[in-house]
């Protein structure tokens, strides 16, 4: 979380900064900050709030400057406040540091450093560096970060600047992303790339314990050793659908939701051929035989994307007969878990930088396992250190909550597994060229839904006052249970459990009574009718249903409260169209009820710490 913006150049450098920090601020926004340097002397604003203010402060006293860093912050340690927000100085305002990480052992250094006579001004862990780098800076800033990084444990991506040393911007990188843009007569440092993709597109992506600095005309990189380390320089272009403007939509997260059927149908063009005899992957550097001999999977990933991973297990289960488990990532990385040689971990996340996912990651590598990831961010961690990626191109999602990015996931695994079931022999020619044609119409049926939202306005308007909600479904619409009440719960903030139907009766049927919205997915599928048994239960004790169903069941209309349907669709694939007006109940909820869509409180949208 948190993210962090460099520039050195001939560019209005607080303009700049501000631009590639709002392209930041899905990573954090309780408060921004920016320092530059001008003329020997440092410049600072920072406030508590959204980049909006700080832009605002900055109208009216504007920085000057050669070079700057500036960050939007996520609290971790030290409450959302000017005081705590980013850069953060040392005792004689000499040295400012932006930082994304945690440091773990800062209460011990903060100790040592007070018994030393550095006066701490703040709450946050980040501060200790400030004062490390203090204490060891004599003209070398370099130096100086290069010892004081020694002391840090948990992880840090930094940028740093000092008067003592004006022109330069030193960086370090360990277990938190960063990224150095080249430019001509000017660099950039970034937390991702997509900060400052509008300003260059080579990039070098820094490794994790690396330090280095840029000036205007040179980027130097080395080792944790000091040894200098080749810089490979990456081109990345990301022209893709989306990116940061809102194109007349309210929210990112409403864009998001509608851009859904073209982000679809893209993917589709893209990986599958005209005839629908073939799919296209291009970057899974696993072979064919490795795919053919794998024994076990395990899925690992967060959120929304652990969501989309259960719908894997039940596809990889069903067509691939492989033994599949999905685990959370931070269970996984914790757990101990016992494998076997060919079980592949395959790790899911939108923005490629989850902490927890990519910590499984290389547990999994540390075990000699191959890593297959599906990865939405272009270049990100998590697809750098796989063995192979494959994209789900959904473009830029900046809407805290996930929804193109949860479809794209779920294309991403239709895909492998009738890519796999090819290739094992568990699927037909004749039934996987079916499958694929079945998918080409997602993205009308996805416009369909799109075009009639009045069922869910009408639910939407009907029960935003509700404090709890239960969202009910099975086998492939389990998943869509959950992502429903997490989207539910991470924007409107209201209490949102997502079960298994099956379970309902081992507890949360006491929940149930004349209050209690019941979201039930229930298309017709192989397990309809049991959905049907779960709807009568809730109605019995009087709760209030609102189904997602197939078109034309008029049967379940007689029974529920509100029905909002869904195109007739083979069971396995119903997950990518049940979530559509659970992504639009929730945003419509979360409007009525004054919630601030885009960047619900406490959340970020990139969890790059544990
Ligand atoms: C929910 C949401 C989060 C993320 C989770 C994993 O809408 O966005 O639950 O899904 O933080 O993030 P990624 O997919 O980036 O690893």
């Amino acid at each position: 979380m948190c993210g962090i913006v460099g520039y050195v150049g001939d560019k209005a450098v607080d303009t700049l900064l501000i631009v590639s920090l709002e392209r930041l601020e899905y990573r954090g926004y309780d408060s921004a900050g920016i320092a530059t340097l001008n003329g020997g002397k440092l410049g600072i604003r920072k406030q508590v709030g959204k980049i909006q203010v700080l832009k605002e402060i900055l109208k009216e006293e504007p920085l000057e400057g050669q070079l700057g860093i500036a960050h939007t912050r996520w609290a971790t340690h030290g409450e959302p406040s000017t005081e705590n927000a980013h850069p953060l100085t040392d005792c004689k305002s000499e040295v400012a540091v932006v930082h994304n990480g945690i440091i773990e052992n800062y209460t011990e250094i903060k100790k040592e450093l007070l018994r030393e006579g550095h006066i701490f001004r703040t709450q946050t862990d980040t501060e200790v560096i400030a004062h490390l780098i203090e204490k060891h800076l004599n003209k070398n800033l370099l130096v100086a970060v290069q010892k004081a990084v020694k002391r840090l444990e948990g992880s840090y991506a930094l940028a740093v600047i000092s008067i003592k040393d004006p022109d330069r911007i030193v960086v370090a990188r360990y277990r938190s992303p960063l990224v150095i843009g080249v430019g001509r007569n000017e660099n950039f440092v970034a937390s991702d790339a997509s900060a400052i993709l509008n300003l260059t597109s080579n990039m070098i992506f820094m490794e994790d314990g690396q330090i280095g600095f840029i000036t205007r005309r040179r980027i130097k990189i080395l080792d944790r050793e000091g040894k200098p380390q080749e810089k490979k320089v990456k081109i990345v272009k990301w022209h893709l659908l989306g990116g940061p403007q809102r194109d007349g939509y309210r929210h990112f997260m409403l864009k998001e939701i509608h851009e859904q059927p073209v982000v679809i149908r893209n993917v589709l063009q893209r990986r599958v051929s005209q005839d629908a005899k073939r799919i296209y992957f291009e970057h899974t550097n696993i072979t064919k035989e490795k795919l053919l001999n794998i024994g076990r999977v395990i899925i690992q990933a967060c959120g929304t994307s652990w969501n989309a991973g259960l719908v894997g297990k039940y596809l990889f289960e069903k067509y691939l007969r492989l033994p599949t488990e999905v685990d959370l990532s931070s269970e996984f990385r914790y757990r101990m878990p016992v494998v076997r040689g060919d079980t592949l971990v395959m790790a899911i996340s939108q923005s490629g930088e989850t902490a927890d996912t990519l910590a499984g990651i290389r547990l999994a590598k540390s075990m000699f396992l191959d890593v297959l990831s599906l990865c939405n961010t272009i270049e990100s961690t998590i697809a750098r250190e796989s063995d192979g990626v494959i994209y789900v191109f959904a473009g830029p999602e900046i809407g805290v909550a996930s929804t193109k990015a949860y479809t794209a996931e779920l294309l991403a695994l239709f895909l492998l597994t009738i890519y796999s079931g090819r290739l094992k022999g568990t699927l037909s020619e004749e039934e996987a060229m079916r499958m694929l044609e079945e998918l080409k119409k997602i993205p009308y049926y996805m416009e369909e839904m799109l075009d009639n939202q009045k069922e869910v306005l009408e639910c939407a308007e009907k029960y935003y006052q509700s404090s709890n909600f239960l969202f009910l479904g099975r086998k492939f619409n389990y998943a869509t249970a959950l992502e429903g009440a997490l989207k539910l719960k991470e924007i409107s903030y209201i209490h949102a459990e997502g079960y298994a139907a099956g379970e309902m009766k081992h507890g949360p049927l006491a929940l149930v009574d004349e209050r209690m919205p019941v979201v039930c997915i229930a298309p017709k599928d192989s397990v309809y009718q049991k959905m049907i048994s779960n709807i009568q239960e809730v109605k019995a004790r009087r709760g209030k249903v609102i189904a997602i169903a197939t078109r034309g069941d008029e049967e379940i209309t007689k029974l529920v409260d509100h029905t909002i349907f869904i195109p007739p669709i083979r069971e396995e694939f119903s997950p990518i169209l049940t979530v559509i007006p659970l992504q639009l109940f929730a945003y419509h909820v979360a409007m009525k009820r004054g919630c601030h869509v885009d960047q619900p409180r406490n959340l970020a949208k990139s969890v790059t710490v544990e």
